[in-house]
């Protein structure tokens, strides 16, 4: 499969008062055309950062970057502000986590649908943007397309503001759409649904997805191959039915142990300790002092190695076991 997107050694430090806070510490990610690819990790991880860097949403001034980030064939961190601006919300699109948050209650959805509309490469005439609304709703299991676009956000259930979000990200059929952490704010049957709605789009629109997910168990229906992240790094990645039956990082084994499961009476294990400072990294594995695995080893440099179906920055693998 061609990469869509490339990401290789991305650095991301901000400047802040009390001083740089690198919060990438080298991202490899690739994402193939029409691919969907769960970027998983608890948060604090980087993994909106990440997106931003992807959309070409971050500020300017108080960032420093290195590595590359190609998208489509063009160099991300390079290009101008104008061309990043063409490209989002045309060929990248991004759904959030609150859909109430991201529409504004001032304007109907009709206003709000229009306005994504003007950004596509063709100027559409009135009934051309009504009719492109009506089946981008409908296409989104909407039935009642006319009511949807007459309402306010407000007016419509978190689910409907769900699905009104997935039909403006896909009006422009999109090479890649980011969804983070979508439908969090939601209950999880909504979560689910509107997965399904999105899985199935990507499919008959050859849309490759970047799914944004603090949850393991939620992406294993959904995605065709999993990256872990923890404290600015993929510290695990496989096709998503391998890492689910043959998890090797042990961030990874204690995510997976940490989703709640329907046979089980008892209650998950949550990941003992906490994400840790990235003001405050200390030499070593940074998953070091939560690690039920962890050796003295592990205090000293990470060593890298790489596998050939992923790469591991573990030093339990050095080992066979
Ligand atoms: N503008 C910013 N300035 C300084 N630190 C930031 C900024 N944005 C995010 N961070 C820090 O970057 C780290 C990663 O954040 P984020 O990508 O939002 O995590 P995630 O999405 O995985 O929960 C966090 O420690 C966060 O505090
Ligand atoms: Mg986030």
């Amino acid at each position: 499969m061609e990469d869509l997107l490339r990401i290789d050694g991305l650095k991301l430090t901000f400047e802040t008062h009390d001083g740089p806070v690198s919060v990438l510490r080298g991202v490899d990610l690739t994402v193939g055309t029409g691919e969907r690819v769960a970027l998983v990790g608890e948060s604090g991880s980087g993994k909106s950062v990440t997106a931003r860097a992807i959309m070409g949403l971050l500020p300017q001034r108080r960032v420093r970057i290195g590595g590359n980030l190609h998208f489509d064939g063009s160099d991300v961190l390079k290009e101008s502000a104008a061309r990043a601006k063409a490209r989002r919300g045309r060929d990248i699109t991004m759904i959030f986590q609150d859909p109430m948050a991201a529409l504004n209650p001032v304007f109907t959805i009709r206003q709000q649908f229009a306005a994504v509309l003007t950004r596509l490469d063709r100027p559409l005439c009135a009934a051309e943007a009504e009719d492109s609304m009506r089946t981008a709703l409908r296409d989104v299991s909407i039935a009642d397309p006319e009511r949807v676009l007459d309402s306010y956000s407000f007016q419509l259930s978190g689910g409907l503001n769900q699905r009104v979000m997935i039909a403006m990200a896909l009006v422009s059929r999109p090479k890649l759409l980011i969804a983070d952490e979508p439908g969090t704010a939601l209950d999880v049957t909504v979560q689910q649904q509107t997965l399904h709605i999105m899985g199935n789009l990507s499919r008959s629109y050859g849309t490759a997805i970047l799914f944004i997910s603090h949850n393991l168990g939620v992406v294993r229906k959904f995605a065709d191959r999993v990256c872990v992240m923890y404290a600015g790094r993929i510290v695990e990645e496989a096709p998503t039915d391998v890492l689910f039956s043959d998890p090797r990082h042990p961030y990874t084994r204690a995510l997976l142990a940490s989703v709640p499961r329907l046979s089980s009476d008892r209650l998950p294990e949550p990941i003992g300790g906490s994400v840790p400072d990235l003001a405050a990294l200390a030499d070593g594995c940074p998953f070091e002092p939560r690690c039920p695995s962890a050796r003295p080893e592990c205090r000293g440099s990470v060593p890298v190695h790489r596998f050939d179906r992923r790469s591991i920055t573990c030093i339990q693998e050095v080992a066979p076991a």
